[in-house]
């Protein structure tokens, strides 16, 4: 069923058993046309792709789809938006004009002078970094005052945590030739969910206004944490230098203070929100592939990534977000550890980081790049229930002459079903690859999805067939004007 194909035909054998009806069968409620091209104007297209209840913004691999671009490009429509999960490890870029924002904890619509913004109690925040990305946008003109606003429930991340994850990282990286290392961001996001289960070792936002109950918490905490960071420390012959509870105390009691004005009850307030008919745009970091329940573990984040964390991550009831758009790459990055079955270790891999700029937003890493893994792309919407798709990256493609698009695994000579849960065998799974043909030259000057190379429309075609969700977005660049509706 999984055959190559030479010419980039979209062969409808290349959906298998199971997956998302066919193109044409209307593939989700609320789903813009499915053959409309070309519709000019982006606003009116914006307006009736997010008509229904509230939006969610997803992205649909391990991360850096471009998720804030199409954040920025929506936020008109809604009045608030909403940062559910992650926390300083996502690096959003929002691109205006010629200005472009690297954006971590703030949510991207603070780019919108009219969006209230919330970073709701399922983001770990780290109040140093928040200040410092509320610094940099101020000093940049933009506004930062009530449209922003952070749970009490949120958990803080502090020192001891980005401590832990460099600690742990570098014990699991003693194990195995370091096969085990997760590739963290090391910004404390894993050790910090973990006290937030743990709860006896945790703190939240709203505790740095408590005072004196702060300062004794953190003397029970920091006790505890100075034990077990001594001791891992040591294991992997590092040097450790205890923390000290009272200036800890002194820094997280003064972030307090200047995030006072910020930090609420964000549940009353989405909630009266709602109930005053107000629109609420919830904002994805990290991705689908990096759910801590759903992806490929443990080469994942510590939280719940995909449209499964609204829920929990802004206290949002089920059925109230309507519109869930999945961001795809139309090739494959990674950056950190784990499997990755598209990968390109040689030139090609090469050639496409450089044209894309894959290097990390939030740590400068060199992303690993590939393929576009449509099987991984399609357990990624269906776990998500995304109803349209926005696609990235097409210029990066542009210059390639034959392209290659995953639509099945191999595993020990027989062709699987579905998204392994095992990452062992995901990373042992030989893809089955469709070969289309390049788009024929540079697309970054095209205006709407009619103007696309023909070879480009096709690859769109397959994304939307084999997914069974429409492609309601195409981008050729990270410009506003780089975006095409149809
Ligand atoms: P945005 O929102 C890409 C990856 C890390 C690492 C793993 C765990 O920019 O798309 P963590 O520090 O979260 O414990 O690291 O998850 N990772 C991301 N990769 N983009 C992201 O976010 C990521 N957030 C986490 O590289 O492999
Ligand atoms: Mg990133």
């Amino acid at each position: 069923m999984m055959t190559k194909t030479s010419k980039g035909q979209t062969a409808p054998s290349t959906r298998p058993p199971g997956s998302a009806p066919a193109p044409g069968s209307s593939p989700g409620s609320n789903t813009a046309s499915n053959t409309a091209v070309g519709v000019a104007d982006g606003a009116s297209a914006a307006r009736k792709l997010t008509q229904q209840g509230h939006g969610a913004i997803i992205g649909l691999q391990w991360g850096d789809e471009g998720k804030g671009q199409i954040v920025d490009v929506l936020t008109e429509n809604y009045d608030l938006v909403v940062r559910y999960n992650g926390g300083a490890n996502a690096g959003h870029t929002v691109q205006i004009g010629d200005q472009k924002f690297a954006l971590h904890l703030v949510p991207s619509g603070i780019l919108n002078p009219k969006a209230v913004n919330v970073v709701a109690n399922g983001v770990v925040v780290d109040p140093a970094a928040i200040r410092q990305e509320m610094t940099g946008l101020r000093e940049r003109g933009v506004a930062v005052g009530a449209n922003l606003k952070i749970s009490d429930r949120a958990h803080v991340v502090l020192p001891y945590h980005k401590l832990q994850d460099k600690l742990m990282e570098k014990a699991l990286g003693a194990d195995r030739g370091g096969e085990q290392m997760i590739g963290t961001t090391g910004r404390g996001i894993g050790p910090c969910y973990a006290d937030k289960a743990q709860r006896g070792t945790a703190l939240r936002m709203g505790d740095l206004l408590t005072g004196e109950e702060l300062h004794k918490k953190l003397g029970h905490i920091v006790s505890v944490k100075n034990v077990m960071l001594g001791a891992l420390a040591q294991a992997v012959g590092e040097a450790f230098e205890p923390f000290d509870a009272a200036k800890l105390y002194a820094e997280f009691a003064e972030h307090g203070r200047t995030l006072r004005e910020h930090i609420c009850d964000t549940t009353e307030l989405l909630h009266s929100a709602m109930e005053g008919g107000r629109r609420i745009l919830f904002e994805g970091a990290n991705a689908c592939l990096l759910d801590v329940d759903h992806g490929t573990y443990p080469f994942v984040t510590s939280s719940n990534c995909s449209s499964l964390g609204i829920y929990a991550g802004a206290a949002m009831p089920g059925g109230k977000v309507g519109t869930i758009i999945g961001v795809v790459k139309v090739y494959t990055s990674r950056v950190g550890g784990g499997p990755m079955p598209t990968e390109l270790k040689d030139d090609l891999g090469e050639q496409i980081r450089k044209t894309g700029n894959e290097y990390g937003t939030t740590t400068g890493r060199p992303r690993r790049c590939g393929w576009l893994d449509l099987l991984a792309v399609r357990y990624a919407a269906k776990i998500s229930g995304i109803t349209a798709l926005a696609c990235t990256g097409l210029s990066v493609l542009a210059s390639l002459p034959k392209l290659k698009v995953c639509v099945g695994y191999r595993w020990q000579g027989q062709e699987l079903k579905a998204f392994p849960a095992d990452a062992n065998v995901l990373a042992q799974v030989e893809p089955v690859y469709q070969e289309m043909e390049g788009f024929g030259g540079p697309v970054d000057q095209c205006r709407s999805q009619a103007d696309l190379p023909a070879a480009a429309r096709r690859y769109l075609k397959l994304i939307e067939e084999y997914t069974g969700v429409p492609v309601v977005i195409g981008c050729v660049g990270r410009r506003r004007d780089q975006i095409l509706w149809r």
